[in-house]
């Protein structure tokens, strides 16, 4: 996606400067690192105590002994089962502290984001239904009944539709979280749907101190409660774990359907971590900060969750030890609790994948078969047909229809008003017109929430948006009725204003078209790998609907973040981005658990990839979308886009075979990484005896990545039978260039829980630098179990 940036950023960079450099050169936020509590859940009030005065005392000692001082600068006390607390202070001070025995390490606090940005909204894609689950699927895993499902966002709306208790039975004991409301000025309720809400805001609220804002805005409600004010966490929260709703629809039309989550008779909790970001020169945005989200998973890893979603992330990690994320989801891990994370709207720019740790679940966003369309009617009969998701439409009535340009203010160039930029089109001009507004040429890419806004503050009846060369636009919700229109109809809209006195046209209202082309395909927003980091470990995991997906809004919400006071009161709302796909995944691994509650975290992840698929409706290789400099192209995806494919979430009820991994495996994965004891005990306390020698390309994830291949490599993997008794054969798919040997070609499994050991020799056959991919699938006949094999170093 392009956007007029150009001018903002470089006013951004500027007033960056100046506030920062003043305040912030040597005083920042830090997470002093400890390890885990020795506490367990059993744990008291008492025991809390203890911990935060622990923590006093120790900042204190470095702040001249002063435990009030510490108190102070302490933002947060974890207690719960991370053995952390975040604090503001002077780079010195931090970097004495990381000498302190008990320190494991120093972590500087960094800034996340929501992984749907709201200029995504100009995307395309899922629904009410998203992803294809067959009531018979639902049914099986009794819709996800006995899970506790956590989504670490922007709070909850809790009177929406999706998290009615209805039909609940009454809330599981082993639940020991809370309803925290703060001041919320709605009366904020949890049910038994909605089972617990947190917001953890002390380092937000810090952060908007330093900045200046006074106390009164700081106690303002809104800033004090799990309610959501964004729209974005009801949105994931209500796709990973929402119920049923009949008649859910955007805008009493687009998307109409049954709503509902993955799991629908989960159990869900909210931990609100992402707040406004006030300051943004960007236009409103929101911030998720470490410290915040670090509270989160303390809580809700005490609070007995067993699914955490987490549709945010920062930049990519190029190491997991700089990454606090990273280590609280190993904590998560550790209990047993599944981490879903989104891996970014960073695509299609390869290496652009976050959240990539082997502990945490990585999810890619692809399309589903629907968009949708309006019709365009010029006066002489020609039809155009463009992307739409206008609530409006002036229904049948034809409107004369002026260009940008044409409807100049005195004041504005012909260069900016061809653009419809803010403050450039003459009221006057363009009343009960139909304005054409230009987005795109080589130079610039106009902001189309802004354009939408022009048109509508001058009075325009409707807009036609058109002359990207580069993709298929994509819908937004405007303020009044508008296509998007592609580049080819733009230049034949401008032949046919030349050709006539008075051009007329009319706009249809857009409607839901299905089965359009090919689907799912990779969006191109959905960030690439491979990873830079252990490339051993291909990331993404799996792809999941997450383009124009409808689900739980926040009726406070502005309809799109651009223009605040535009509340619009939505019951839902369609949204794309990985953070929609993140929660579907979310969703799944509730229903996996409640059908198979002893697996391990990564059997579970293991049933989902071996039986993603990687053919579209069509039966064709999924195809990956693809921006170039002047058109929008789809090539055949690769691993590197959708990791093992596209989840198949009744498939993956019964997978047959899981690459199963203990907590062993990954410290040994650890210890191969780090060969050192003081950055293993980052992840485990306990002594560990590191293996003598380790490969990680033995590491038994469910696929298999040899980065760099010159020589002869053996790759080992252990598979065990999740289901009935059988013998399974292997088809073996090698890229030309090099040759995979495996041994031994078939494996007999006699009982449930028994595990077998195959080998995979690669060889070079023609040498060079390009990346391979393969599969290997194993049989029985019944079950699939199928993993991508990505090798680099070889000539294609
Ligand atoms: C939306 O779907 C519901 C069923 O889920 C149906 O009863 C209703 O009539 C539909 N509304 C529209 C506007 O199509
Ligand atoms: C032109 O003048 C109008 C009215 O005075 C103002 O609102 C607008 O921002 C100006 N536009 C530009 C591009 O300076
Ligand atoms: C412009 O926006 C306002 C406020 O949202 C709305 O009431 C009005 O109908 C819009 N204009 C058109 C032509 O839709
Ligand atoms: C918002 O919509 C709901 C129903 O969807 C309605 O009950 C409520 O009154 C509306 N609120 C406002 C402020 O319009
Ligand atoms: C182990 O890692 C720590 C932290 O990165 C480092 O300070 C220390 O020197 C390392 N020790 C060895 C023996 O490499
Ligand atoms: C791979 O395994 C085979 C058989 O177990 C063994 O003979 C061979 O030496 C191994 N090759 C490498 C490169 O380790």
């Amino acid at each position: 996606m392009k956007f007029a940036m150009h001018s903002i950023l470089f006013l951004a960079f500027v007033l960056f400067s100046w506030f920062q450099t003043p305040t912030f050169a040597t005083r920042k936020s830090y997470i002093v690192y400890l390890g885990s509590h020795s506490h367990g859940r059993e744990a008291t009030n008492a025991d809390w105590e203890r911990a935060t005065e622990s923590h006093h005392e120790l900042l204190g000692s470095f702040l001249g002994g002063s435990k009030e001082v510490a108190k102070e600068a302490m933002t947060y006390s974890y207690t719960r089962v991370i053995n952390a607390f975040s604090a503001v202070m002077d780079e010195n001070v931090a970097a004495e502290i990381k000498r302190h025995p008990k320190v494991l390490k120093v972590f500087e606090s960094k800034q996340r984001k929501l992984h749907t940005t709201r200029s995504w909204e100009f995307l395309t894609q899922t629904d009410s239904n998203g992803v294809a689950l067959p009531h018979s699927t639902f049914k099986r895993a009794r819709f996800g009944a006995d899970v506790i499902i956590a989504n670490i966002d922007t709070g909850v709306w809790p009177e929406s539709p999706s998290f009615s208790d209805e039909g609940m039975g009454s809330i599981p004991s082993r639940w020991k979280g809370a309803c925290d409301v703060g001041k919320d000025p709605l009366r904020f309720r949890c049910n038994r749907k909605l089972i617990g809400a947190r917001y953890l805001n002390k380092a937000y609220i810090s952060s908007l101190k330093s900045w200046g804002s006074s106390s009164k805005e700081l106690s303002q409600p809104e800033l004090n409660t799990p309610r959501d004010y964004d729209g974005h966490g009801s949105h994931t929260l209500s796709t990973a774990g929402g119920g049923f709703v009949h008649g859910a629809n955007m805008f009493g039309r687009l998307a109409n359907g049954t709503a509902s989550g993955g799991s629908p008779m989960a159990r869900v909790a909210a931990y609100k971590v992402c707040w406004p970001d006030f300051f943004s020169l960007m236009g409103p945005g929101t911030i998720c900060m470490d410290d915040d989200i670090l509270a989160a998973f303390d809580m809700a890893i005490h609070d007995g969750v067993h699914v955490i979603s987490a549709s945010l992330g920062g930049s990519a990690a190029k190491d997991y030890l700089d990454d606090i994320f990273v280590v609280a989801a190993f904590h998560a891990y550790k209990k047993g609790i599944h981490v879903v994370a989104s891996g970014g709207n960073s695509g299609p720019e390869p290496k652009s994948i976050v959240n990539i740790a082997p502990w945490i679940f990585t999810i890619a966003a692809s399309t589903i078969d629907r968009d949708f369309q309006a019709r365009v009617e010029l006066q002489n009969g020609k039809i155009l047909v463009g992307a739409s998701f206008s609530r409006a439409s002036p229904q049948g009535r034809f409107y004369p229809i002026i260009a940008g340009a044409e409807a100049r203010r005195a004041n504005s160039t012909i260069g900016d008003a061809k653009f419809c930029l803010l403050g450039t089109i003459d009221p006057k001009k363009v009343k009960d017109k139909i304005l054409v507004c230009k987005t795109d040429d080589d130079e610039f890419s106009a902001d189309r929430m802004e354009q939408g806004f022009e048109a509508n503050q001058t009075g325009a009846a409707a807009m036609i948006l058109g002359g990207n060369k580069a993709m298929n636009e994509m819908p937004v919700k405007h303020l009044l009725p508008a296509v998007h229109i592609k580049y080819q109809d733009f230049v034949a809209l401008f032949a046919y204003l030349k050709s006539t006195k008075n051009p007329m046209a009319t706009i249809h209202p857009p409607t839901d078209v299905f089965n359009l082309k090919p689907s799912p395909e990779v969006a191109d927003f959905s960030s690439r790998g491979p990873t830079t980091f252990l490339p051993e470990i291909l990331k993404p995991d799996i792809t999941a609907p997450g383009v124009n997906i409808l689900a739980a809004y926040s009726p406070a919400a502005p309809l799109t973040s651009y223009y605040n006071d535009n509340r619009q009161n939505f019951s839902y709302n369609l949204l794309s981005g990985t953070s929609m796909s993140c929660p579907h995944v979310a969703g799944v691994v509730g229903l996996l658990k409640t059908l198979h509650p002893d697996w391990s975290p990564s059997a579970t992840k293991s049933a989902m990839m071996t039986t993603a698929k990687t053919r579209d409706s069509t039966d064709h290789p999924m195809l990956a979308e693809t921006d170039t400099y002047d058109a929008t192209i789809t090539t055949k995806a690769t691993p590197f886009e959708y990791g093992s494919g596209h989840i198949r979430p009744n498939k993956a009820l019964d997978p047959g075979l899981v690459y199963d991994l203990t907590l062993n495996d990954y410290l040994d994965l650890l210890c191969g990484l780090y060969n050192n004891a003081t950055e293993l005990r980052l992840f485990y306390d306990a002594p560990y005896k590191c293996p003598h020698s380790y490969s990680v390309l033995n590491f038994n994830y469910p696929s298999i990545t040899v980065p760099f291949l010159y020589s002869p490599v053996n790759v080992t993997r252990t598979l065990k039978n999740v289901g009935s008794p059988a013998t399974y054969v292997a088809r073996v798919f090698s890229p030309p260039g090099l040759t995979i040997n495996l041994e031994p070609k078939t494996l007999k499994f006699d009982k449930v829980g028994e595990e077998k050991s195959f080998t995979l020799t690669f060889d070079v056959t023609r040498p060079g630098f390009g990346t391979a991919f393969g599969r290997i699938i194993w049989s029985d006949g019944k079950h699939f179990v199928r993993s991508p094999i990505t090798v680099g170093g070889v000539h294609v």
